[in-house]
C-alpha cells in the first residue's frame, strides 16, 4: 500500500480496547466515558480486519489499547495472529502495555510469537507512580517486567517526559534500563483528548532534554530502526539505547508507515487527525472481503501529510484532536 505522499504503509496498530486499569494523568481524565461494548468488534472480527491488512502488505502489527491485556480472551487474538509470523506473512507481532497483566501473560505472549514489547513506565518511585497513573500498582508492573524478561521478551520502556514531574529522574531511568538490558524511549506529551490538567504545564521539549543528556552520557546516533518514529542513540556508558519521540519539537511525519484500527473498526490514517474510515460497516455488510479490501485502499488514498500538534498557552490548551490516545493506542 502506497499513500498519496509516496509512503509505503506496512505497519498496522490495532487498539483492542479503549479501556484501561490505569488513569494516567496525561492520557485520561479521572472520569472517562468508554465506548459502548456493543460497538466493539469481536476478537474474530479484529482478526479478519488484520488479515485483510496482511493480504495488502502489512508486515508489522502492534496490539495496543487502552490496556490491551485487560481485554477478555485477548490471548486468542495473539495466538491467531502469531500464525502469520510462523508462516512468514508477518515480520513482527508486538504490543504496547502498561505492564499490569504481564506477570500472567508473558509466557503465552512469547509462545504466540511475540519477541519484543513496549512497557509504559514514567517513574521509578512507587509513590510518584501511583500519583501519575492514579490507579496503578508499581510492584505489579515491576513484577510484570521481570516476568517478561524471564520469558525471553525484549523490552522497551516508554517514558512520557513531563515537566516538573519526572525530569529529575531521566538519568536514573537510563541507568536502570541499561542495567536491565532494556531500551528506553522518551516521548513528548501530545495534545490528544481532554484531561484534568494543563498540557502546557506538562510539555517538555525533548530537544532540550537531549542536549542536557550529553553532560552525563556519550550518545551516538544508532543504526537501530524499528519502523517507528523513535530516533535512537547508542549510550556508551550503559551499552543500551535511548530513543526520542518528538512529534512537537521535531516532526517525523514524512517517514510515516502506519495506520491505526480502533476496537470499533474505525481506521485512523493519522494519530493527529480526525479523518477515519468505518471498516466495521463494511465488514458487517454484504459484500465480503473484496469490499473490505476496497475500503482499505480508499482510506489509504486519504492518508494526510501529517499532524498539527501544538502545545502552548496561546492555543488555550485545546487538544489537537478530541479523542484520547487510548482510542487509537498511540
Ligand atoms: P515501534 O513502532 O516499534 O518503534 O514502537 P513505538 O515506539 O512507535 O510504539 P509505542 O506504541 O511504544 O508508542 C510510543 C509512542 O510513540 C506513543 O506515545 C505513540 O503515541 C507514539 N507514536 C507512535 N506512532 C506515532 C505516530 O505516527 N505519530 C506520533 N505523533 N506519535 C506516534
Ligand atoms: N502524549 C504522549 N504519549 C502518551 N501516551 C499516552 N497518552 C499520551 C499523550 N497524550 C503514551 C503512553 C504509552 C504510549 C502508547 O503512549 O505512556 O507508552
Ligand atoms: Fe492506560 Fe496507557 Fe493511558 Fe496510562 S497511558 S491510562 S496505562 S492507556
Amino acid at each position: 500500500m502506497i499513500d498519496p505522499f509516496g509512503r509505503r504503509i506496512d505497519y498496522l496498530r490495532v487498539s483492542v480496547t479503549d479501556r484501561c486499569d490505569f488513569r494516567c494523568k496525561y492520557c485520561m481524565s479521572e472520569n472517562m466515558t468508554f465506548l459502548p461494548k456493543k460497538d466493539v468488534l469481536s476478537l474474530e472480527e479484529l482478526e479478519l480486519v488484520s488479515a485483510a491488512f496482511i493480504r495488502k502488505g502489512v508486515r508489522k502489527i502492534r496490539i495496543t489499547g487502552g490496556e490491551p491485556l485487560v481485554r477478555k480472551g485477548i490471548m486468542e487474538l495473539f495466538r491467531n495472529l502469531g500464525l502469520y509470523i510462523k508462516s512468514g506473512e508477518l515480520d513482527e507481532l508486538t504490543l504496547t502495555t502498561n505492564g499490569s497483566q504481564l506477570e500472567k501473560y508473558a509466557g503465552e505472549l512469547y509462545d504466540a510469537g511475540v519477541r519484543r514489547l513496549n512497557v509504559s513506565l514514567d517513574t521509578l518511585d512507587p509513590y510518584r507512580f501511583q500519583d501519575i497513573t492514579r490507579w496503578g500498582n508499581f510492584e505489579k508492573v515491576r513484577a510484570g517486567i521481570r516476568a517478561a524478561k524471564e520469558a525471553g521478551l525484549k523490552i522497551k520502556i516508554n517514558t512520557v517526559a513531563l515537566k516538573g514531574f519526572n525530569d529529575h529522574e531521566f538519568n536514573d531511568l537510563i541507568k536502570w534500563t541499561g542495567e536491565e538490558g532494556m531500551d528506553i524511549t522518551f516521548i513528548e506529551t501530545m495534545p490528544m483528548g481532554a484531561i484534568d490538567e494543563h498540557r502546557s504545564d506538562q510539555y517538555l521539549p525533548l530537544s532540550e532534554v537531549k542536549k542536557e543528556f550529553s553532560a552525563s552520557w556519550t550518545l551516538t546516533p544508532s543504526q537501530y530502526r524499528t519502523g517507528g518514529p523513535s530516533d535512537y542513540f547508542d549510550i556508551k556508558e550503559t551499552g543500551g539505547r535511548v530513543g526520542f519521540i518528538t512529534p512537537l519539537s521535531h516532526n517525523f511525519c514524512e517517514s510515516c508507515n502506519r495506520v491505526r484500527l480502533t476496537c470499533t473498526g474505525m481506521l485512523y490514517m493519522c494519530l493527529g487527525q480526525q479523518d477515519s474510515a468505518d471498516l466495521k460497516a463494511v465488514l458487517r455488510g454484504q459484500n465480503g472481503f473484496a469490499a473490505l479490501d476496497a475500503a482499505i485502499d480508499e482510506a489509504i488514498g486519504r492518508k494526510p501529510k501529517g499532524h498539527d500538534f501544538v502545545i502552548d498557552r496561546k492555543s488555550d490548551d485545546r487538544p489537537a484532536v478530541p479523542r484520547h490516545m487510548s482510542v487509537t493506542g498511540g
